[in-house]
């Protein structure tokens, strides 16, 4: 099991995760009663399940009242539930926006409201760096080359072409866009590696599927699945099964996520390897919303430990998955 992004809940120093400062807010008592909104993406995949249960039960043992709001997947639900928060005067703004572009106009409503804003696991265009805190999450770049460097590992032998079917998350989400880069980065100095279709199945487990049958039905027999969450691997599983192959030995799978599910999977050599995420974020968050509300330095970016699983070590790391 390697370890990767050894970085969680450390205040960093130095100049590339400069410390910065933010307008204290009403609740400049570190301890003091706060209110937090959050604007959750939706309730796409076990991943988001995981995250936004760790993020409520953060909030309850933290003693910190929270506005959770669930966007479905949209975008302007989310910016109608920020501009809400707003309006309610709430102490920190906390999102994961479901898309990286089109934040600027509410980013600069709250911050003209001195409300500061911490985003958590996904990203927003870098010209909106200076709009929020702090971001607390994942490196997805890092994910996608992690999934390369297995794929790498795993046909060193071979001579010939590797053609994969890549599986995107939601179309423009910060996941999406970094993993693929990643693992395109990764497999791009060996020409046997095709991607002979890549598509969206926007994080879920029935698009994942649909999406997968599509695939099939145009390219026969891809070597490789790279799907880009759980969610959309175990959805496309049961078309591979439906097709008459087998999952994990006709089709090698690449996920990334790391939830229970996938794991049993795992355990049953239908997938090959996942690269983890962790969702489970609430109790660093909560910490982080304290810090920023006494307007206190907090760093600009927090990411989370993860871990790459094998086959190999699924069995014995089930019992202990936490999602
Ligand atoms: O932003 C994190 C991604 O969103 C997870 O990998 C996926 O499962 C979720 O929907």
């Amino acid at each position: 099991m390697k370890r990767r992004a050894l970085l969680a809940a450390v205040v960093l120093a130095g100049s590339i995760l400069t410390a910065c400062s933010t307008e204290p807010s009403s609740g400049e008592d570190p301890d003091g009663e706060l209110v937090l909104g959050f604007a959750q993406v939706g309730s796409e995949s076990g991943w988001r399940t995981a995250n936004s249960k760790s993020v409520q039960e953060a909030a309850k043992k933290a003693g910190i009242t929270l506005e959770f709001s669930d966007a479905q997947q949209k975008q302007e639900n989310q910016i109608e539930a920020i501009r809400g928060f707003i309006r309610q005067k709430v102490d920190v703004i906390a999102f994961s926006p479901v898309v990286e572009s089109g934040w600027g106009a509410v980013l600069n409503e709250a911050k003209a409201a001195k409300i500061p804003v911490i985003l958590t696991d996904r990203a927003v265009d870098p010209e909106n760096s200076p709009l929020y805190t702090s971001f607390l999450g994942s490196d997805f770049v890092e994910e996608g080359e992690e999934a390369g460097v297995w794929l790498i590992k795993e046909y060193a032998d071979r001579s010939g072409t590797v053609d994969i079917v890549e599986l995107q998350g939601t179309t423009g989400s910060a996941p999406a866009n970094d993993r693929k880069a990643g693992f395109a980065e990764a497999i791009k100095l060996d020409a046997k590696f095709r991607i002979v279709a890549s598509r969206s199945g926007d994080f879920t487990r029935a698009k994942g599927k649909e999406v997968m049958q599509a695939i099939l039905n145009a390219h026969k027999s891809p070597d490789v699945l790279y799907a880009h969450n759980d969610d959309m691997a175990l959805g496309a599983i049961e078309a591979i099964e439906e097709a008459g192959m087998e999952p994990g030995t006709d089709i090698k799978i690449i996920s990334v996520d790391g939830t229970k599910d996938a794991f049993v999977a795992m355990k049953a050599k239908k997938i090959n390897v996942i690269v983890e995420c962790n969702p489970l974020l609430g109790d660093q968050l909560m910490r982080l919303v304290r810090q920023v509300a006494a307007g206190r330095k907090v760093p600009r970016r927090v990411e989370t430990v993860e871990d790459v699983y094998t086959q190999e070590e699924a069995e014995e790391a089930l019992p202990s998955r936490q999602y």
